[in-house]
């Protein structure tokens, strides 16, 4: 899609799909190692008896597929072209449904907790990784809520619009926009991602870089254009010794927008 159409429909509907934008290649191969991963996060919690289980918390702790995603141009474009190039993430989750289950996301809520009229400070990208459907969850969401602090649950459910499509389309919308995830009634696990993308004076979720070096994850094989978007230039120097290094050196060192 034109880039200035996403911007202007953004603007207004505070949501875009763009159909077929990742390929059935990729798609099935984020979710043989999605599946990994939330056996793994599983294990952490030692068992599936939590309120998160299906949701992998941080999706870039795992295979290196899901750090490759941001050399994506075709989908970064879209985050650069309402948060600016220098956007990081926010949160990075996984936002499967297990059979005849539903996830966190079931609840009428926004993403973001502050409106700043005609400013976006957050946004989501949903990966759809299995077709969604009526009978699988599939998310609802209201067209241009963006700004409005309240929501009353049975408007938003008389009003709201399903997000109905193949899997391989991305759901791109303002974090303000208000949606909720719907209820798995089928048999099948329904997979899909979510990446929250933010401005890079915000801080993250969970500070990433340092998660990563702490989990003792290989950050030298992952590329400058995907260390940038994860946040590693924009981290805060800890005391006096990691400032006073050369420019090109500093923790913060990627354009201030
Ligand atoms: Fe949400």
């Amino acid at each position: 899609m034109n880039l200035e159409l996403f911007r202007e429909q953004m603007y207004r509907d505070g949501s875009v799909v763009i159909p077929g934008l990742l390929s059935d290649e990729l798609v099935d191969k984020l979710k043989v190692k999605l599946r990994e991963a939330i056996e793994k996060e599983a294990a952490y919690h030692n068992g599936t008896d939590y309120v998160d289980y299906g949701m992998v918390m941080m999706c870039c702790l795992y295979d290196q597929i899901f750090t490759e995603l941001f050399e994506m141009d075709e989908l970064m474009q879209y985050f650069n072209a309402i948060l600016g190039e220098g956007c990081i993430v926010y949160a990075y989750t996984s936002s499967s449904m297990p059979p005849n289950a539903s996830n966190f996301s079931n609840r009428v809520h926004v993403d973001c907790p502050r409106i700043i009229p005609n400013y976006i400070t957050n946004m989501g990208a949903v990966l759809l990784l299995d077709d969604f459907t009526e009978a699988n969850g599939a998310t609802w969401y209201l067209p241009g809520s963006q700004e409005q602090w309240e929501m009353d649950p049975d408007y938003f459910f008389n009003h709201a619009e399903r997000l109905v499509e193949k899997a391989g389309s991305v759901w791109f919308f303002n974090a303000r926009t208000w949606h909720s995830g719907g209820q798995n009634y089928t048999d099948a696990w329904r997979h899909g991602m979510t990446i929250n993308m933010c401005r890079p004076w915000m801080k993250q979720r969970i500070d990433i870089p340092k998660s990563m070096a702490r989990a003792g994850k290989d950050i030298g094989q992952i590329s400058d254009k995907a260390k940038q978007k994860l946040g590693f230039f924009a981290q805060v120097p800890e005391n006096y010794e990691e400032y006073y290094v050369p420019r090109e050196q500093r923790k913060y060192r990627q354009k201030v927008e």
